[in-house]
């Protein structure tokens, strides 16, 4: 069955809350998630599964114990699992993640900022119907 495709700019669009993801698709066990962060978050690791950040608008900051990289529009990078990570941004910041169906945003450390991911999809591919 077909489906429908995605604009990363209409799905980041449709919401203004930072630090909480949306799902926008899914490929075998992954999920494709956009997230809109500005400021700090919290050290943490997952020790089940890297995590894939791939920046589309802003500046991220993803501090290591080894030293911080920063990733422009376009840059990516892959935190590998049990390696421990704090994003930031300075300004607000639109962010494309790939990682495994439920991992938890913030790894090991939990608080606050734990959020459960929104689907933005009905199924793989399909939009949501707008209310
Ligand atoms: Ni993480």
């Amino acid at each position: 069955m077909a489906t429908s495709k995605i604009s990363l700019d209409e799905a980041l669009a449709s919401f203004t809350d930072q630090w909480s993801p949306r799902l926008v698709g899914r490929l075998n066990d992954y999920e494709v998630k956009v997230v809109k962060v500005e400021g700090e978050f919290v050290w943490h690791k997952h020790d089940e599964t890297d995590e894939l950040f791939i920046v589309l608008d802003g500046e991220l900051t993803i501090d290591l114990r080894d030293g911080p990289v920063v990733l422009g529009p376009r840059e990516m990078y892959v935190v590998p699992r049990g390696i421990e990570h704090r994003p930031r941004a300075e300004r607000e910041t639109s962010i494309l993640l790939l990682e495994p169906a439920g991992v938890v945003n913030t790894g090991d450390a939990g608080g606050p900022l734990t959020a459960a991911v929104e689907s933005l999809i009905d199924s793989p591919g399909q939009t949501r119907p707008s209310a």
